[in-house]
């Protein structure tokens, strides 16, 4: 039984033995991600009192500026988990290739891949707006005890074991998933715990906030451009409101608490939108049904998409379960 107040130490230890395939080892990885969580917000909130903010001089495969602190976070993460032997694989945003671990001893028993995005919004840091991180947890589909594949990581979202993110925002906050509903846990930065604030999160069926980043209104489909104009133009007491921070995690969770919809569809810039299908959109998706939302890329549940490729964009639609099946409706008949 989860209560308030709780640390997530020990609603890890309490809920392990819900969990199906329980042995520990997903309990150890979720409490690793913890321990990199706060060394990351650690670092995130002193960002405007050292040299660490600004452009760390490359670019990652997709060919965009790495931050420091996007730097900082990766190898935070992967140190974590790596150091403490708790995964066999890790797929990064900033990692061209996924990374196999242990690969050379044939001892390692671990089952479990870990894809993430270390720092999301990373282009806010600068100006002092909420960041985030994201995760995405997977059993390996390759035998125990072999250096992973390609395969362990191309799964569909559907297969998840566990899902979630960090905000570091005006507190920081943890939010995750194993399959069994939502929880958020916020830290005690004076004593640096994470405590259970939000038990059993849920989306609002319905919503009255679109977040949108409406500068690319031209280049979007006609059923994007016409639900928008819905939004913008409901007859009566106008019932929605826009709010884009331009951060998924930050806009996510408003949304989730608040009700809402998120949408960064495909547009003529972008032929699949520009949202990284592996480490950002499944995850999300995995909350947001777990939260009683939906999300889509329009037409197609996102978990039931087979991945082809790590880092393979896809169109992404999130939120409120009426509010994305309205969307859909305009996307089926534009
Ligand atoms: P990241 O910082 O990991 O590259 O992700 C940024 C993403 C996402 O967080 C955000 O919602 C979106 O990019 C914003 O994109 P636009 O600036 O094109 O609206
Ligand atoms: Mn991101
Ligand atoms: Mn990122």
């Amino acid at each position: 039984m989860s209560r308030k107040n709780q640390t997530l130490g020990e609603f890890i230890i309490e809920n392990q033995s819900s969990f199906k395939y329980t042995s520990g080892e997903l309990s150890r990885l979720i409490n690793s991600i913890r321990l990199a969580a706060k060394v990351v917000n650690h670092e995130v909130n002193k960002a405007g009192l050292v040299d660490i903010i600004g452009a760390a001089g490359d670019t990652n495969i997709q060919g965009e500026d790495q931050q420091k602190l996007d730097v900082y976070a990766n190898n935070k993460f992967i140190q974590t988990m790596t150091k403490r032997n708790i995964v066999c694989g890790i797929a990064s945003e900033e990692e061209d290739d996924f990374i196999s671990i242990n690969s050379q001893d044939e001892n390692h028993q671990n089952k479990y891949v870990v894809l993430i995005d270390p720092l999301d919004g990373s282009s806010n840091i600068d100006v002092n707006v909420s960041v985030g991180t994201i995760f995405s947890i997977y059993r390996r589909v390759t035998p125990v005890g072999t250096p992973v594949t390609i395969d362990d990581f191309l799964q569909k979202g559907s297969q998840q074991v566990a899902a979630g993110y960090v905000v570091y925002g005006t507190s920081t906050m943890l939010v995750y998933t194993t399959g069994d509903g939502v929880n958020g846990f916020t830290l005690n930065p004076a004593i640096g715990s994470f405590y259970l604030s939000h038990p059993n999160m849920q989306f609002p069926e319905d919503g009255k906030i679109y977040s949108v980043n409406e500068g690319n209104y031209t280049h979007f489909p006609q059923g994007i451009k016409n639900y928008i104009k819905y939004c913008q133009l409901e007859e009566g007491d106008r019932p929605y409101t826009s709010r884009y921070i331009g951060s998924l995690v930050s806009d996510f969770h408003r949304n989730m608490i608040k009700g809402g919809i998120y949408l960064y569809p495909k547009s003529s810039l972008n032929s699949n939108g520009k949202l990284r299908l592996l480490y950002e959109c499944n995850p999300m998706a995995f909350i947001a049904e777990q939260a009683n939302g939906k999300a889509s890329d329009g037409f197609t549940r996102i978990m039931d998409i087979k991945p082809t490729e790590l880092h393979q964009r896809v169109p992404f639609i999130c939120g409120s379960k009426n509010m994305v099946e309205k969307a859909e409706e305009f996307m089926r008949n534009a």
